[in-house]
């Protein structure tokens, strides 16, 4: 069977995990959380980077830091995953769905304007699949009305934009290291404070130690620590930051042989100019690229069924990817109609992404290439 995804195994990871296990501090804030807090920040290019339990609990630390107050909107592309507008709704705002690109699938930013209101605080953009949005427009309009950016980066970590990192270049940044995600620890976060502000630094401290000055305490500046401040529980555990360093050590590696990947399926795509086919990755327009998804984009959602489910009889896992915000459950019953946003609502049953994975082998990625070829051939 060629799964989907695969986690990218090391020695390493589990050398370090020992470590952890012989230094006897398993908790919070230890060796490894420094050391990998010390590789983003380096390689990110930015200061403040606080390790998180997930992107869910980063892009949740944000909404609080903003203040965001009840019924204050954010503007986010219907085209997400839930715990993009979860924050939101977590810190009683207001959820203000938009469109995306056709060609990125990322926010459209020319889209935006027309949602702010006087009740607009902030807007989400989500670089989808490792393509970065146009922050340029977006930064631009949210100087012009005084909004905070939060870049959803779970799936852009490594991707850049005009030379900059992105997560790195809105006011916030939010990575994920979900299993599903190029580096990762199972489960995991990080949230990137792009401003110096010292007091807000020290409050995003406080709130993801359980609102304790438990760091002012570590630091020996005072006696005891106590509940300064409202909070929750965010910090990973040392377990799983030993695996994450591990990770972020061989994360050079592992972006060039997904890079590779992602340029087979490219070429394969090229070569078969499939009048069934409207769409398919090609990589961050802006920048640097973390090749963190390869999708195709059928015309017709039968032949995006038969394509995985072809697959699949030959033993290769392939996915369908975010069914749109607006026309979930959840969505609906905010008021949402299905038909809000057209392009989102046929695409979620058209697209379907292919394995890739850094341990992939050569002739599992072959395998993968003839019997798409087939298939597509065939669906001719
Ligand atoms: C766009 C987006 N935002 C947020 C998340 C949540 O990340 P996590 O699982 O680390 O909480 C994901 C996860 O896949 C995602 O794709």
């Amino acid at each position: 069977m060629i799964p989907f995804n695969k986690p990218y195994y090391c020695d390493k990871g589990i050398h370090y995990i020992k470590e952890v296990l012989d230094r006897g501090k398993v908790g919070a804030d230890g060796y490894f959380t420094k050391k990998c807090k010390n590789f983003l920040e380096k390689r990110l290019r930015t200061n403040n980077i606080l390790l998180t339990t997930s992107c869910t609990h980063a892009l949740e630390m944000a909404f609080r830091l903003i203040n965001l107050e009840k019924n204050q909107e954010v503007i986010m592309p219907s085209y997400t995953f839930p715990s993009t507008s979860n924050c939101v709704l977590m810190n009683n705002g207001k959820v203000v769905f938009t469109e995306i690109n056709h060609n990125d699938l990322c926010i459209d930013a020319d889209k935006i304007e027309e949602k702010i209101t006087d009740k607009t605080k902030a807007i989400i953009v989500v670089h989808y699949g490792g393509n970065a949005c146009d922050m340029d427009k977006i930064m631009s309009i949210a100087n012009r009305y005084d909004l905070y950016v939060i870049e959803d980066a779970a799936q852009g970590l490594f991707s850049t934009y005009k030379g900059k990192e992105l997560g790195t270049i809105g006011h916030f940044g939010c990575y994920s290291f979900h299993e599903t995600k190029n580096i990762s620890s199972g489960e995991g976060g990080a949230i990137s404070i792009n401003f110096d502000d010292d007091d807000l630094i020290k409050r995003a401290e406080y709130m993801r130690q359980k609102g304790t000055n438990r760091i002012d305490f570590e630091l020996g500046q005072v006696e005891f620590y106590q509940w300064v401040d409202i909070g929750s529980s965010y910090c990973p555990s040392e377990i799983l930051m030993a695996y994450l360093y591990s990770q972020l050590e061989n994360s050079y590696d592992i972006h060039v042989r997904r890079l590779e990947i992602f340029n087979g399926y490219v070429n394969l795509f090229e070569s078969l100019k499939s009048k069934k086919i409207i769409n398919y990755a090609i990589g961050n327009q802006y920048g640097a690229f973390n090749a963190h998804i390869f999708y195709v984009i059928f015309e017709q959602e039968k032949d995006a069924l038969v394509f995985a489910n072809r697959l699949k009889d030959e033993g290769i896992i392939a996915y369908t990817h975010l069914i749109p915000l607006h026309l979930s459950r959840m969505g609906l019953q905010m008021g949402y109609r299905e038909d809000d946003f057209p392009f989102e609502k046929q695409l979620y049953k058209r697209l379907i992404r292919l394995p890739l994975y850094a341990d992939m082998t050569d002739i599992e990625l072959c395998r993968v290439q003839e019997v798409i070829q087939e298939i597509i051939e065939k669906l001719n």
